[in-house]
């Protein structure tokens, strides 16, 4: 049984992680509208792992006594600046998430919910690669700059660069 504290926490984080999925659907329909079909495989898969995410914990919240709430939808914004912004969003977005996880992980201890502590490492160890992932991707736009022949090819092979340590190895 979770204890209202932890229970509370993790509906906050079930809605983060439907908000993560919504707004990398927005990206992903947007780099679609620009013709960047790899940025928006990319960022449609991204935004399919993060609804799972949730589910993950909309799961584990009901198993635990708990009720899972589910979050309302925001409308999301229809453009961005450019794929350097986005991805810079990405990053950003996940360091929020990591911190937001950690806070989770730090209330079970408090509360000594050892199971709640437990399920919450594969998160942990998630937000790991998810991080790793942004910073890779935006190391490699640094090196284009404004090149357009390089965001071509970053386009054709982003959905290979994202690879299974994007977390698509079947989790
Ligand atoms: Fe599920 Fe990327 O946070």
């Amino acid at each position: 049984m979770v204890s209202n504290k932890v229970e509370l926490a993790l509906n906050k984080q079930i809605e983060f992680e439907a908000a993560s999925s919504q707004y990398y659907l927005a990206m992903a329909s947007w780099a679609e509208t620009q013709g960047l079909t790899g940025v928006a495989e990319f960022l449609y898969a991204q935004s399919n792992e993060e609804r799972m995410h949730m589910l993950k914990l909309i799961k584990y919240v009901n198993e635990r006594g708990g009720k899972a709430l589910i979050p309302a939808l925001k409308e999301q914004p229809q453009k961005f600046k450019s794929v350097h912004f986005v991805f810079e969003e990405v990053l950003k977005h996940e360091v929020f998430v990591s911190n937001e996880i950690n806070g989770l992980v730090e209330i079970c201890l408090k509360e000594k919910d050892y199971t709640t502590h437990n399920f919450l490492q594969w998160y942990v160890a998630e937000q790991i690669e998810e991080e790793a992932m942004a910073r890779k991707v935006l190391d490699k736009l640094k090196l284009i700059g404004d090149d357009k022949g390089g965001m071509y090819l970053f386009d054709r092979d982003l959905p290979s660069i994202a690879g299974p340590a994007a977390g698509r190895g079947g989790k």
